[in-house]
């Protein structure tokens, strides 16, 4: 018998705690969170149970009494009446757009709270499309004033993080210039750097209708075979001056989270997608799960890959079963 017994470090929970390599609080959780227009709205989600289309009356106690769990950054994700799409998504930048007026008054009534904020076309297109389409090609230096239009006003509107989602080439250059240009040094971008065209994304376009009308997003989205790819869209990110680089979604991809965090000197942030989250609630609703515990490791061995912060539809209850 060898001398060496590793089980001697986990012989009781203080040693076990002494030893733990992994730290996971409600400080590295980021809340998805959908808004509605109008009042009085708090609809579930068929297929994402526990998550809701808000409208912000309601919303505005949600994120306080998530602020008061320790939840302190949200990602709000807006879902656009079909009659206001359009095919360059104008309603993104409208002046009376819900969205924008929505994210100035949670800034207002919440300094403590970060907002971060998504810039694509899809939920704003005709088409569905993160980027303009034409002939059943996706445009992508067409795309990119849209984006940086788009990401001015929700700047303008006092987003903390912008978070550019539609994998164009060369969005987040663009996006830093025109942010800059406009006096907005201070406002981040955590670029959505390695997002696959996942079949993990459903239930987020169920919540804001917003599924492509033609076609599939495999001709801007990272093919899920691939993981040096990665490493060239991550130099790319970095180089045009991106804060964070994401990775989504994140179970599938913990090798894609290490990777990065190895060779890029930034936070490394992944996206716990809906997909994901939706398959726990379902085990977890049948009882062939334990809901806690499961949502607990998964968000531990995110950490453990690498990432700083996590977006996750269970922040707010891991907050609560963890307080
Ligand atoms: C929009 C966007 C998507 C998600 C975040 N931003 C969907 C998509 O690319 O089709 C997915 C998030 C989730 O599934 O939780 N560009």
């Amino acid at each position: 018998m060898n001398e060496i017994r590793p089980r001697r470090n986990r012989k009781h929970s203080a040693i076990r705690q002494m030893v733990e390599e992994t730290q996971l609080g409600s400080q590295h959780l980021i809340y998805p969170i959908f808004l509605k227009d109008g009042k009085n709205i708090k609809q579930e989600v068929a297929s994402l149970p526990n998550n809701f289309r808000w409208s912000l009356d309601l919303l505005l106690p949600e994120i306080e009494s998530c602020l008061e769990l320790g939840i302190k950054t949200f990602d709000i994700f807006p879902a656009i009446d079909e009659t206001l799409k359009d095919k360059v998504a104008s309603y993104s930048f409208a002046s009376d757009n819900f969205y924008l007026d929505a994210i100035r008054q949670i800034k207002e009534r919440f300094a403590e709270a970060i907002i971060m904020t998504d810039v694509a076309m899809d939920p704003y297109s005709s088409d569905g499309h993160d980027g303009l389409v034409e002939n059943g090609i996706i445009l992508n230096d067409e795309t990119l004033p849209i984006l940086a239009k788009m990401a001015i006003a929700q700047a303008q509107a006092g987003a903390d993080i912008i978070g550019p989602s539609d994998m164009m080439d060369g969005r987040v250059g663009f996006i830093r210039e025109a942010l800059d240009n406009s006096g907005f040094e201070e406002v981040s971008i955590m670029s959505y750097t390695a997002k696959y065209a996942s079949a993990f994304y459903g239930p987020f376009r169920d919540a804001l209708n917003s599924a492509p009308k033609m076609g599939d997003k495999k001709t801007y989205q990272m093919n899920p075979a691939n993981k040096r790819e990665a490493l060239l869209e991550a130099q790319l990110d970095f180089e045009e001056g991106a804060d964070m680089l994401m990775v989504k979604p994140a179970l599938c991809y913990l090798d894609v989270i290490a990777l990065l965090k190895e060779n890029f000197p930034i936070p490394i942030t992944a996206y716990n997608v809906s997909g994901e989250c939706a398959m726990v609630y379902a085990a977890a609703q049948k009882g062939w799960i334990d809901y806690q515990r499961v949502v607990s490791e998964m968000l531990l061995s995110i950490r453990r890959a690498g990432a700083s912060a996590i977006l996750t539809y269970f922040a707010k209850d891991f907050a609560q079963f963890t307080r």
